[in-house]
């Protein structure tokens, strides 16, 4: 075996004892960094995901400031939507804007039916090859990720950030079947750049479903399960570890497991021996630190770090992280803080 796969965090996915628990964060590479702030003074964000050797600095330069166990390719949920035929921009200070919210039918039936990863989004792979070249001597595995349907399916519907969701679900609960046709062509999109990822040398993927807790367990049973569970019976044949995050509804944590993931990402409004339970013992589990303790003072961060770590209690398949992603208000001395916190503590 390569010294990747006997990483901490490699071996923490696949329920092996690990020496310390591994820790990364979700958004370790983002604004609240100088050279990242540097870096976009000179290129707008879609610029920076679309150059591979700036992507892949800003990936590699968060693993050595931080010293955390794992790199997350530096990207972004919505580039997906492109060759979907779904265009959008960042509007400084707003956000990201879709140009032309999918709600009718016929908006349906223009978004692409499949799209080939490897053409539409190859700068992607291109910056994951880079990546890997640059982290595989130092034995730093890197995790690829995607949007979830419903998280993208959210975005290209309401045309930005939501709320209420209200477009959304009155495209769900108002035509199920416009909704249906809608999540497959996004759910097919997700597994094709997902294995294209695996193929250019991602070590693990998350799939993010950051806004899926707007939902019942029911509707989730109903709208969302059906297209989130083929993408993980694909990857699983692969062998590569998969993380699943669902964020904002602790009750949907039993079904989000049963849509698949070898590790369930958990937010910080549970805590992590109630959510293990809920998930059961035969997946790993990832979280679950508010991101705002943060911005708290030091011993008051700690603490909130060592609660994690006492209600998993070394349990092995536990992968440290945020609940959420890291805010920009973040400083960084305060983050190496936390990941050398977790990394001493959980010394076994
Ligand atoms: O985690 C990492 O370090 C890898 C890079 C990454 C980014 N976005 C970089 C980014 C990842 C994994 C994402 C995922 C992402 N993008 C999600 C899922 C995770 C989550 O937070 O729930 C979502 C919902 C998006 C969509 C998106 N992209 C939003 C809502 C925003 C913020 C807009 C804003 O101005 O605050 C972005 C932009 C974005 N993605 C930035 C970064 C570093 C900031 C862009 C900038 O430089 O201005």
């Amino acid at each position: 075996m390569s010294s990747i796969q006997d990483s901490c965090f490699l071996k923490a996915c696949r329920r092996e004892p690990t020496p310390f628990t591994p820790v990364w964060l979700m958004r370790q590479a983002g604004r609240y960094q100088a050279e990242y702030r540097e870096i976009r003074k000179k290129v707008s964000f879609l610029e920076l995901c679309k150059t591979p050797e700036l992507a892949c600095e800003v990936t590699v330069h968060a693993v050595d400031q931080l010293g955390v166990d794992a790199a997350i390719l530096f990207a972004d949920i919505l580039l997906i939507l492109e060759p979907l035929g779904v265009p959008f921009h960042f509007d400084e200070g707003h956000g990201p804007v879709i140009d032309g919210p999918v709600r009718t039918n016929a908006d349906i039936d223009r978004v692409a039916e499949s799209i080939v990863a490897t053409e539409s989004l190859g700068y992607v792979m291109d910056a994951i090859r880079l990546i890997r070249a640059d982290l595989e001597p130092r034995g730093v595995p890197l995790i690829g990720f995607s949007g979830a349907p419903f998280t993208l399916a959210s975005y290209a519907i309401e045309g930005g950030g939501s709320r209420d969701y209200r477009h959304c679900k009155a495209l769900m609960f108002g035509d199920e079947g416009a909704w249906n046709a809608l999540m497959a062509k996004i759910s097919g999109a997700i597994t094709n750049y997902l294995l294209a990822q695996i193929d250019a040398g991602v070590h693990a993927v998350q799939l993010f479903d950051s806004w899926v807790g707007a939902l019942s367990p029911a509707d989730y049973r109903r709208y969302v399960l059906p297209h989130v569970a083929p993408i993980f019976d694909a990857i699983r044949p692969t062998g590569v570890p998969a993380i699943h995050f669902g964020q904002g509804n602790p009750e949907l944590l039993p079904v989000i497991k049963e849509a698949g993931g070898d590790v369930i990402s958990v937010d910080w409004r549970i805590s992590m021996d109630d959510a293990w339970s809920r998930v059961g013992p035969d997946v790993g589990i990832q979280g679950n630190m508010d991101p705002v303790a943060i911005l708290a003072p030091r011993e008051a961060m700690f603490e909130r770090a060592q609660a994690v770590l006492d209600e998993v209690g070394g349990r092995p398949g536990h992968v440290f992280n945020l609940g959420h992603g890291l805010l920009r208000w973040s400083e960084v001395p305060q983050v190496q803080a936390l990941v050398e916190y977790v990394h001493e503590r959980s010394a076994r």
